[in-house]
């Protein structure tokens, strides 16, 4: 049978994509001070409406120390954490879904990436407090509370995501950010449950899945879509973070969870 980029696709819980083309996640930088939309958010995403059968959104932030990504003012990484982004959120959600297409917010945690908050000289938090020569500023190590906080900031985004009108989530677990940052070996140096041996280093991103699939249980329609975003390895010259034999333990962990798809980055 032939296949065409252009036949429906039905995911795993019963979403109904125009086609098979998705649209890549990527950032703005058009948001307001606190990870506002602005005009120029709304009309960017009015825009690519008919780009694919899924829209993904830009990365946004879960936890008020996630981001912004970038050098904070304007414009900015746009966030998810608190019920006031609400209304942007229910705006893009608009934008993107106009002509009957699926709309996926991205949702993401930057960790040690959170450049805006160490410019605004705010703390910035990672697994483990390591002197990275490639940053201007220090990390802090997050205290096992403020891990639990992070995972249900996970889940808070996505009850966002659904009360916004979105018909889906897509974890980012790639890129360095902090998911990732939790699965590799030079970012985590952890002794605690959440690093060390590969089964720890996947804690985190195993908890960030189960709880956003729990959320999604409790208040998401039955065909809310859920994706994850990956890495498939992290290698820099001899420092090896974590291989693509590893990553795909760690894939099948999460595709044991019942998701409605894996998106690969490089
Ligand atoms: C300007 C720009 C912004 C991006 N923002 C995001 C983002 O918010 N989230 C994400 O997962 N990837 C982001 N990416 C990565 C893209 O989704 C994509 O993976 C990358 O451009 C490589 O394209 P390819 O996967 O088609 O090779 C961004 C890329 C660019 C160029």
């Amino acid at each position: 049978m032939t296949h065409h980029l252009t036949d429906t696709l039905t995911l795993r819980h019963g979403a109904q994509l125009t086609s098979c083309i998705a649209m890549a996640p990527m950032q703005t930088h058009s948001g307001k001070r606190g990870g506002f939309v602005t005009e120029d958010t709304i009309r960017y995403y009015q825009a690519r409406s008919q780009a694919a059968g899924l829209l993904i959104s830009e990365f946004h932030y879960v936890s008020e120390n996630g981001g912004p990504a970038y050098v904070p003012g304007y414009p900015e990484q746009l966030g998810a954490y608190s019920d006031e982004h609400l209304e942007g959120l229910t705006r893009l959600a608009q934008a993107l879904k106009k002509d009957g297409n699926k709309a996926v917010l991205q949702i993401h945690h930057g960790g040690r990436a959170a450049v805006g908050r160490a410019v605004s000289g705010e703390e910035v938090v990672a697994p483990s407090a390591i002197d990275f020569t490639f940053l201007d500023y220090p990390v802090r190590e997050l205290t096992h509370e403020e891990i639990l906080d992070i995972i249900a900031d996970f889940g808070r985004a996505t009850k966002r995501a659904i009360q916004a009108g979105f018909d889906g989530v897509e974890i980012h677990g790639a890129n360095h950010y902090l998911i990732q940052q939790f699965f590799s070996t030079l970012s985590n140096h952890r002794t605690d449950d959440w690093g060390g041996s590969l089964e720890k280093r996947m804690a985190f991103p195993l908890a960030v899945v189960k709880e956003v699939k729990r959320v999604v249980a409790e208040e998401g329609p039955k065909d809310f879509i859920i994706g994850y975003r990956i890495s498939p390895e992290e290698i820099h010259g001899d420092a090896i973070g974590y291989t693509y034999n590893e990553s795909t333990q760690l894939i099948a962990q999460v595709v044991k969870q019942e998701l409605d798809y894996i998106h690969v980055v490089l």
